[in-house]
């Protein structure tokens, strides 16, 4: 056979090799197998097997799953005596057919909190909210969940405690408290402290502080999650780096939770990923409403690259990455910090379809 010579050959011989190794060899979980958990957030949607191209993707992919959004607060326990699990339930249901192990996010967290909750007046009432909320959801998904994610955001960026409605009518102790009943309640499951930026020195010198105190008062704390919300070109890898060192210190397990990478305008000076905080669309703000430039592609590729070739340098330590989200079109960062944006922050793009970084952090295992 002879072999054409037609550039045009070539670029279908490529195309058709890519595919060909997406559908039917790789994915990042067995590529990482020997490393660390790949992780995804499902949202309802998800959950509930709607979404028919996505659930391909998670099952071929993610050997870990995170409700996006299902076991929080304002869904799952909306006034004092009603607790709707049908969502987190059915997660438990998916998890199972697919055996997938379930990461619980979140039990104790002052954003998407109940309007009882926020409305609660005394210390004594938030008490017992905060023992039967957790007991209740804790021992319900106690052997059918991996983990929680028990406390979430507790800190402020210098490290200081966040003035939250728990910190303002229960003080500092409550993280402590909330660990305790999370322990009694759920003693097959494994508890985690969640935030982000603590990979950034004074808010990680808090967190670390926190961690020491649940384990000084013997509480059970089994690991920390990094949550990752990070912005291209800013990627702070040192940070990263020194805080796994940190915090496998404390003899507990390392993890990055919320794994995506702006790729957009930042209204901000800081780096934040506080769901609270709005800013208002304008074009600048939403440069790529209709494709990501190359110039941007690439530095999407390099980042990601870089961050998981320090995973794998650290894979001792490192026991999961979940990405928030399995792919573009679904990512909460279309609509936070402003609402309408489109943004580019995952591996699979707004058509399903795998981009280069996800073939490149495949072939750095090899
Ligand atoms: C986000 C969800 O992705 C959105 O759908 C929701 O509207 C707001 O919360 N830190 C967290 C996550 O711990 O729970 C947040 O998830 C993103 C920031």
């Amino acid at each position: 056979m002879t072999i054409p010579t037609k550039p045009i050959f070539f670029v279908l011989l490529i195309s058709f090799s890519v595919i060909k190794n997406y559908a039917q060899t790789i994915s990042l979980k067995d590529a990482y197998k020997n490393s660390f958990m790949i992780g995804t957030a499902l949202n309802a949607s998800q959950i509930e097997e709607r979404d028919s191209n996505a659930a391909k993707i998670i099952t071929h992919e993610f050997n870990a799953i995170t409700p996006e959004n299902s076991m929080k607060c304002e869904v799952i326990h909306p006034s004092w005596n009603t607790y709707h699990f049908e969502q987190a339930d059915k997660l438990i249901a998916y998890g199972n057919k697919n055996k997938i192990p379930i990461m619980g996010h979140t039990l104790v967290w002052h954003s998407q909190l109940s309007g009882f909750v926020k409305n609660i007046q005394s210390a004594d009432s938030l008490s017992l909210f905060l023992d039967q909320h957790i007991s209740t959801i804790a021992a319900r998904y106690d052997g059918k969940i991996f983990s929680w994610d028990v406390v979430n955001e507790a800190l402020n960026e210098d490290g200081s405690m966040r003035n939250s409605i728990f910190l303002q009518k229960l003080g500092p102790n409550y993280v402590v408290d909330a660990f305790r009943i999370a322990q009694k309640a759920a003693p097959k499951t494994e508890l985690y402290y969640n935030d982000y930026n603590i990979e950034q020195p004074q808010k990680r010198a808090g967190a670390i502080n926190l961690i020491k105190k649940i384990q000084a008062a013997g509480v059970r704390i089994d690991g920390v999650g990094i949550q990752g919300h990070w912005q291209l070109g800013h990627v702070p890898f040192k940070d990263i780096e020194e805080s796994i060192e940190a915090f496998s210190k404390l003899g507990i397990k390392v993890m990055f939770t919320e794994l995506d990478l702006t790729v957009l305008p930042n209204p901000w000076d800081v780096t934040t990923a506080d769901v609270n905080m709005k800013a208002e669309n304008n074009a600048y703000f939403n440069p790529y409403p209709t494709g990501l430039p190359d110039s941007v592609e690439q530095m999407f590729t390099k980042d990601y690259v870089q961050l998981f070739a320090l995973f794998q340098k650290h894979k001792k330590d490192v026991f999961r990455v979940t990405f928030w989200g399995v792919h573009d079109k679904q990512s909460w960062l279309n609509n936070w910090p402003i609402f309408g944006r489109t943004n580019y922050p995952l591996l699979f793009d707004r058509n399903y379809q795998p981009k280069e970084a996800y073939y490149k952090l495949i072939s750095i295992t090899k």
